[in-house]
């Protein structure tokens, strides 16, 4: 969505791209074939396969190591100032750890609302008499996008990096060792990101976190898949505002039955029957 007026807005160093989507096992062979094709190799390269958490995507920029803006995706070049609200998150570090971080490290990933905090957060609004969240995700957005950072605050957002943005000096040269920079620097990384040498281990990832699915305590619509060498995706590169060399693909939609209890047809005033 176009950011809000509400809060200041952020222009992004880096544009904050989003994904293509694969809905079928055939959908991701036709992707690791385009990239083999377009990379002229004989053998796909190794991918990434991670979780494709449920929530909103956030941009977090260290100076020096300091945390100094947080910002959301907005149109993906411009997006809302929420530092105040992100600084309140405790999973979100002040400070990095270590001390092989680069000067200006720009590091993304997703704010999302674990099950039981959401069902606790529903619970607390009824007792409130407000207004319900849909879903975590609605309610992680409607969390971080509050003036008053206090009622940030009393909400346990939590924050899973996998991405970057505007870096003064890589500290790895593939997406896997990006990650594990990141846990270095004291950031929540997703435990289940595996590396994958062809695309039946692919397939294989994307079965395995799907039956994991409902056990995770968290919302993933589907896995990401991401070539793995830096350089690779240098020149891969973009097409319009997602890259060549990242796909997702996508779980079915969650399905459940309902029970018809009944129909009641109501007779109005000219005979017409309304069910
Ligand atoms: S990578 C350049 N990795 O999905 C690629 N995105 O549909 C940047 N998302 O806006 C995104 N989990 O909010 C990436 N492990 C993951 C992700 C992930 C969730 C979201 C992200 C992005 C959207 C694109």
């Amino acid at each position: 969505a176009a950011p809000s007026s509400r809060f200041a807005k952020v222009r992004h160093a880096v544009p904050m791209l989003s994904l293509d989507n694969c809905f079928s096992d055939d959908d991701v062979g036709d992707f690791v074939a385009r990239v083999m094709r377009f990379l002229n190799l004989p053998e796909p390269p190794a991918f990434t396969a991670e979780p494709k958490i449920d929530g909103l995507s956030c941009s977090l920029r260290y100076e020096h190591g300091v945390l100094v803006t947080a910002a959301t995706r907005g149109d993906g070049a411009e997006g809302e100032d929420v530092t105040a609200n992100v600084r309140t998150i405790g999973e979100v570090p002040h400070k990095l750890a270590g001390k092989d971080w680069p000067d200006i490290c720009e590091v993304r990933g997703e704010i999302y609302l674990g099950h039981a905090d959401f069902a606790a957060i529903n619970a607390e609004q009824e007792r409130l008499g407000e207004k319900l969240f849909a879903n975590p995700r609605n309610a992680a957005a409607g969390s971080l996008r509050q003036l008053d950072a206090s009622i940030t605050a009393r909400r346990p957002l939590r924050f899973f990096a996998y991405a970057w943005g505007e870096m003064s000096r890589m500290p790895a040269a593939s997406q896997w060792d990006m990650v594990q920079a990141f846990a270095r620097y004291g950031f929540r990384v997703n435990p289940r990101m595996a590396l994958c040498q062809s695309l039946a281990e692919m397939l294989a990832v994307y079965r395995s976190i799907e039956a994991e699915r409902a056990s995770l305590g968290y919302d993933i619509d589907g896995v990401v898949y991401k070539v793995n060498e830096l350089g690779l995706q240098g020149r891969l590169g973009f097409v319009s505002r997602a890259p060549r060399w990242a796909t997702a693909h996508k779980f079915p939609a969650e399905k459940a039955t309902t029970e018809l209890l009944g129909i009641e047809i109501q007779v109005g005033r000219t005979g017409a029957h309304t069910p």
